[in-house]
Order: structure tokens, then sequence, then C-alpha cells
């Protein structure tokens, strides 16, 4: 039997997405021309031709101005702009009622945004979980600067999901009357464990805002707010479908956008600002909170890339993902040296339960010494192989996925100011121990050969 046949005889529903394939021949063709093998799609989606051209024509066929003013120019920029921002909340079943969408330049700027403008004060809670992109992991500074305590929720081996009585515990510790804010990821960028939406409603009742990182899950998976009412959601597009990038946005709920204080005004962000009267008044959400310029140019590309999105339907996406996923997998799980020593190791759930496409790993070799991973990503590069190596800023994760524990750290963290740790310094100082994984992952337009060179490469790293 081929492996492609026995594939479908373990996972027959990817016959049912031979639309992708058609897809990646109309809109893609530049992969298998060039023959990439693209499997970072946790890094950033990859776009269509048509989105492109659609853009391209938006663009040639009108004039636009700088929406700060209400000249024709100006106005068509305007209305392009709150049509996409119409299509965000509708991609995500968000009432408008209740949600508004700020365009940033990124998720992490999404995320800067709440941090920065999150009344933190003395006595005030920020609860994370180990899991989290350092985006979100460095809200803590916001949060240690204005005196707030900041708790983490720690991951479990072997799968790396959250350990429910921590985090039960953590919801509780809520104060009362005071802000709390508890940040996670709807799917971990190190992992792909997708966390439980359910924990938004069960952390609202114990008294916190909810910050859900949908940064890795939106690009293979349905978010629906009118179902999961979460505060503050950060997004990058280029990573739900390649382009733009440069541009993300922070949907959010209308009430928890009430408690926010910005630290600063700027241009676009105000009603009036007078430099001799000392005073501003800030203008409504989403305005307040949009620093400048928006880029106008770029925005009406996101509405493109949405509809994209939708006319292909994420439930196709879901599957291909599921099957290339599985089969990943359970290929690599049975990968081993002559001696036995297996070749991989996985950090996260070993099935397609409850999990995205992204497989984190380190190879090792015959003695089960880990592969130093820049070697890794050179041998893939032989391939044409994208992959990613690294903690993905992800440190929580890694550090748990990796054995690296706080005794450790802080015995290697010593240095300050100038005097700064290297990457090698860092390796020698944790003795060795693998200090970063390799994380490949597949999305919308991947296909069966992507995972098999991948399979392939990884043969190639046995004895
Ligand atoms: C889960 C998660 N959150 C946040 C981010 C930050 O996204 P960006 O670098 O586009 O700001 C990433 C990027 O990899 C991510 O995977």
């Amino acid at each position: 039997m081929t492996d492609y046949a026995e594939f479908i005889r373990k996972y027959p529903t990817y016959d049912k997405t031979h639309d992708l394939d058609e897809l990646r021949d109309r809109d893609y063709s530049r992969l298998d021309r060039q023959g990439q093998i693209y499997l970072d799609y946790t890094g950033a989606g990859l776009y269509a031709e048509s989105q492109l051209r659609a853009h391209q024509q938006v663009l040639a066929e009108n004039v636009f101005g700088n929406p700060h003013s209400s000249n024709p120019t100006s106005l068509a920029a305007t209305r392009l702009i709150e049509n996409t921002r119409a299509s965000i909340l509708r991609f995500f079943n968000a009432d408008p009622a209740e949600y508004v969408v700020i365009f940033t330049q990124n998720a992490s700027g999404a995320l800067k945004l709440v941090g920065e403008s999150y009344p933190f004060q003395p006595g005030d809670r920020y609860l994370l979980t180990f899991d989290n992109h350092n985006s979100v992991n460095g809200i803590r500074e916001f949060a240690h600067a204005k005196g707030a305590e900041v708790t983490y929720i720690p991951v479990c081996l072997p799968d790396m999901r959250i350990d429910t009585d921590a985090l039960e515990a953590g919801l509780e510790q809520a104060a009362e009357g005071e802000n709390n804010l508890f940040a996670y990821p709807a799917q971990s960028n190190f992992s792909s464990v997708q966390h439980p939406l359910e924990w938004i409603d069960r952390a609202h009742a114990r008294g916190w805002d909810v910050l859900l990182d949908a940064a890795a899950f939106a690009p293979s998976n349905p978010l629906d707010l009118g179902k999961y009412h979460a505060d503050f959601v950060p997004l990058s597009f280029y990573k739900i479908f390649g382009y733009p990038s440069g541009v993300g946005a922070l949907v959010a709920r209308r009430t928890a956008l009430k408690k926010l204080h910005r630290p600063w005004f700027a241009g676009g962000t105000i009603t009036v600002a007078s430099v001799q009267g000392d005073k501003y008044y800030l203008a409504e959400a989403p305005a307040a909170f949009e620093d400048g310029t928006l880029d106008y140019l770029n925005i009406p590309a996101v509405a493109i890339g949405l509809e994209h999105i939708l006319s292909i339907g994420y439930g196709i996406i879901q599957e291909r993902v599921h099957c290339l996923t599985g089969w990943a997998l359970e290929n690599l799980q049975g990968m081993k040296h002559s001696n036995g020593v297996p070749l991989v190791r996985i950090y996260g759930p070993l099935d397609t339960v409850k999990r995205g496409g992204a497989i984190t790993v380190n190879f090792y070799d015959q003695e089960d010494k880990p592969f130093d991973i820049r070697l890794v990503e050179k041998a893939a590069n032989q391939y044409n192989i994208s992959l990613r190596t690294g903690c993905f800023c992800n440190p929580g994760a890694g550090e748990i996925a990796l054995g690296i524990s706080k005794p450790e750290l802080s015995a290697c963290f010593t240095r300050s100011g100038d005097d700064r740790l290297t990457y090698d310094d860092f390796r020698l100082c944790i003795d060795n121990k693998a200090s970063g994984a390799v994380r490949v992952s597949v999305g919308l337009v991947s296909n069966f050969n992507d995972v098999q060179v991948l399979l392939k490469f990884a043969r190639g790293l046995m004895d």
C-alpha cells in the first residue's frame, strides 16, 4: 500500500478537502512553482494571489485621502475603514452593540494597548497561564509597575494543558471590587493546545476581565464572540490570511473598554486638546485607541482577506489541518534509531483532540542527546522546508516542555545591563539541555506532499 493510500485509509475525510488543492493550484501556485514546503502557518498565513488583485483594484479605482477629515477622498477612506470594522465584527459574530474593533499594527500592539491602559493598582490582580506569548507576558511589567499582583498558572506535562485545579484556585483569588485581569491563549503557539473557551464565562462569574489571545487560533478555527464573550481579543490579520502584514486589531467589549485609561493622547484620539489650557478630551472608542493616521490603504485588504476565508469556510480548513496533523504526529512518533532510541520528542498532545496544526518537537541522536536546533533548521533548509526554531516567544511553555527549572534560570540570569546573555552562553549554562524546539505547522493550503517531505527530512536525521 502506498503512503497516500494508507493516509486516506486512516483519514478518509481528507478526500472531502480537495477544493483546497484546487485553490492551491489556482491561487497559491507560487508555492509549487518554487518547490516551497511551507510549514510555518503559526508564524504567518499565506495570501492568495486573488487577494492582491482585489486590493490593487480597490486602490487603482479610487482616490483615498487621509481619513482625519471630511473632504470627499477622506470620506471615501473612512467608508472603507468603517466597512472593514463591520466585516471583522461579522466574521467573529460579535454584536456591534457589544463590541468595538480597534485597529492596531499587530496582536502585540493590541496587547500593549490593554497593558498600558488597564487600571492596575495595588491590590489588583493579573492572572495568566505559563503558556502565553511574550506580548501577553509583557503586560505583567505594567502590572508590576503599578503594584498589582501577578500570578502564573502552570501547564502540565506531557500534554501541556493547564493545571485546572491551579486555574480554579487562581480564579477564586479575584480581589473583590478591584481590577482583575485574566489572560490566556485560545490556542498555544508552542504546543498548539486549544484551551477551553468555557473559561471565559467561569472567569467572568468570579469577577475577572478576560483577555483571550486569538492570534494563533483564528487562522484555522472560527471564533464566535456571540457565544464566548471575551473582553479583549488581540489579532494579527497576516496570521489568518497572509496579507496585509502590519494590520491587527483589538476586538473589545464596550463595557471593558470603559475601564481603560490611556496614558497619553495623540493625533486622532481626542475631541479637543489645548496647549495653553493644558487639557484634552479623549474621543469615544475606537478613535480614542488609534494613535495617528490608520493604515487606511491596507485596511481594505483586511475585508478582502476575511471574505476569502469565508468563501472557503473554516470547516474544510479544520478538516485538512486535522488529517495532516494526525498523520504527521503518528509518523514522527514511530521514528526510532537502530538502537531503539526515539528520534523525536513531541511537546504537547500526541493526538488531534483539542489541538491545532502546530507540532513542536526536538530531535534526538542515538545517545539520546538533542540535536542543536540551529543545525536542524539548516538541514531543513536543504529541503526547502520553512519551519520555526526557538521558543516562539513563549518562554513559559518552553521552560516546562524542556524541563528548565526556576533555580537553573535564576542561576543563568545573573547578568545585568549591557552584559547580555547570548544564546550560546544560555545553552552552556543549562548544561547543553535543549534550549529551544522545532515547530512545524500546517494550515489553509497545506497538502499531503508537504508533510511527506517533512517526514523524509526527519528520517534523514536517523542513524
Ligand atoms: C499566540 C500569539 N499571540 C501573539 C502573537 C503576536 O503576534 P504579532 O507578532 O503579530 O504581534 C503571536 C505571534 O506569533 C502569537 O502566536
